[in-house]
């Protein structure tokens, strides 16, 4: 069916077939980028979950390897599930997950790699006294160990989630000095009720001075950390930034308010289980994340396939709202640009739709650069107060100041098109606020996915344009505002707009201000994704 293949992506990662989820144990060694992920090797559904293996010289050029972990222990016979790396000042690698057992008992596990010289890491070892962490008395959540920091103490820490009270999210803290034997602190690094089940925690230092990544343990003045949780109930990630004391194993958010909750979304989309990892070649942060399906599990079956990689995205504090982070792809992608299209200082009336002739709109990288009359946004008190991306009509509901955008894979006739797009408020008290929006839901005529409108509004600092950057591949379309301060991560299966009908527009939907754009865009190419084994002069 061409409609099915289709929507295989073209330089995202994804496993050859079958299921994927979270991304598991990232990490660079002797000149390679590992990537290993939560794999279903027999089904496009969910279940006996292994570690799938890929490694890169690039993070987007990538060689499937042979599965890393699979399920032959008591201690993980239900699946391999998520887990962490973490890299001693020695060299030494150490793999920490979670294994389901028979019993359901959701246990730690410890791994490392049985030859630290091979470069591609193939053979891994269950360590034979695992597990080397039980669950406290009554907990039956409790997985997914982050990567081990190192305290003053010089006594390495780890957290893991769970919940308790029924919906209290809560973060564990363990001390350790062999990764064999652990120990439960009595206080938590950080609980709210009410928001479930933290998975796949992640907790990292961020400079509040360099754009440089930090490495595990870095802490001090001039260093901030992110908490992240990935909430079960709803399938979203969220951070606050905070201070953590090392003496203490707490952290606390910078703004205990706005932090209940918690803090930001780490994107607007679908976007789940990220997990960062410090690259030591380029000395930056980086993320991933599982992006999983808005199709039916019957289409996936058809596919073969469901889930993908986010492509990896930097992350650094933001230095001038000082109140999120910023992501970012990594530069790496910009590699595969090819064709480039320039269309500059485009006059965009109220209501106005205009046509980037860029040949087939599948494969995209697009910079676009918008300014508005500030006259009339100035002289303008009260506009479209209380909107929300999510419930307010999405781009085809027009007010003074947006919405105005991009449109992705539209066809000729808009019978399917996805807008990404700003939208302007103005408050009672005369403050304007930004949104930043995507709409899927005339995004297919499919009936078996999933259309909703995703947003949040997003910082637009006085000396600033409003900026977006899109990747569009085929089935997704990660849109990033304003450097990175708001990303959204849209999955979408048009069936008329693909192939040669795919196409690129620009729009703005405001009735009330004309906009000034200027586009650019590039054609992708395909990033390799090559079976094992490597060529030998690729090594
Ligand atoms: C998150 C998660 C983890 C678990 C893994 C199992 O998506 O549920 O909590 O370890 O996936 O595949």
């Amino acid at each position: 069916n061409e409609m099915l293949s289709w929507q295989r992506t073209s330089y995202h990662f994804q496993p050859q077939k079958n299921w994927m989820n979270d991304p598991n144990g990232p990490l660079f060694h002797l000149g390679w980028y590992h990537f290993f992920y939560q794999y279903g090797p027999n089904s496009a559904v969910w279940g006996n979950i292994t570690w799938g293996h890929a490694v890169s010289k690039d993070l987007i050029n990538w060689f499937h390897l042979p599965i890393a972990m699979v399920p032959d222990h008591w201690f993980d016979s239900e699946g391999v599930w998520t887990g962490s790396a973490t890299i001693l000042p020695d060299g030494q690698i150490i793999m920490l997950y979670t294994g389901g057992a028979a019993d359901g008992a959701q246990l730690q596990n410890l791994a490392y790699p049985l030859n630290l010289s091979d470069p591609l890491l193939l053979e891994w070892v269950k360590y034979p006294g695992n597990p080397v962490i039980v669950p406290p008395p009554g907990m039956k959540d409790f997985r997914d160990p982050s990567t081990a920091w190192l305290g003053p103490d010089k006594k390495w820490r780890i957290t893991i989630g769970s919940l308790v009270n029924n919906n209290t999210g809560i973060a564990l803290v363990y001390k350790t000095t062999d990764f064999k034997t652990f120990e439960l602190l009595d206080g938590l690094l950080h609980e709210i009720p009410g928001t479930g089940m933290w998975e796949c925690i992640d907790f990292y230092p961020v400079s509040l001075t360099t754009k440089d990544g930090l490495d595990i343990s870095a802490y001090g003045p001039g260093v901030k950390h992110v908490l992240k949780v990935s909430m079960a109930v709803g399938m979203e990630d969220y951070y606050a930034i905070g201070t953590y004391d090392p003496i203490n194993d707490k952290w606390t958010p910078d703004d205990p308010k706005a932090d209940v909750g918690i803090g930001h979304r780490v994107d607007d989309g679908k976007f789940y289980a990220s997990k960062t990892f410090y690259d030591q070649k380029k000395k930056r942060r980086i993320t991933w994340a599982w992006i999983p399906e808005s199709d039916s599990e019957s289409s996936d079956l058809l596919k073969g396939w469901a889930s993908l990689q986010a492509i990896p995205r930097t992350v650094v504090f933001d230095t001038k709202t000082r109140t999120n982070l910023l992501q970012w792809p990594v530069e790496e992608v910009e590699s595969l640009r090819s064709e480039s299209y320039d269309f500059g200082n485009l006059k965009l009336e109220p209501g106005s739709v205009l046509p980037l002739n860029i040949g087939s709109a599948t494969q995209l990288d697009i910079v676009a650069t918008f300014e508005i009359d500030n006259e009339a946004l100035q002289s303008t008190v009260e506009a479209s107060v209380d909107y929300k991306c999510s419930t307010s009509g999405g781009a085809g509901s027009r007010g003074v100041f947006g919405p105005f955008g991009i449109l992705v894979l539209a066809d000729e006739l808009f019978s399917e098109l996805t807008p990404i797009y700003f939208y302007i408020s103005k408050e009672p008290n005369g403050n304007a606020k930004t949104h930043f929006c995507a709409d899927q839901s005339r995004s297919s005529k499919a009936s078996d996915v999933a259309k909703p409108i995703y947003g949040s509004d997003v910082p637009v600092l006085h000396d600033e344009n409003f900026l977006m950057r899109i990747l569009v591949d085929h089935s997704i379309v990660e849109s990033f505002a304003q450097g990175g301060r708001r990303v959204i991560t849209s999955r979408v299966y048009p069936t008329k707009a693909i192939n040669r009908e795919a196409k690129l527009f620009v729009f703005n939907n405001a009735t009330g201000v004309s906009v000034t754009a200027s586009v650019k865009a590039w054609q992708m190419s395909c990033a390799e994704m090559n079976p094992f084994p490597p060529k030998g002069n690729d090594l």
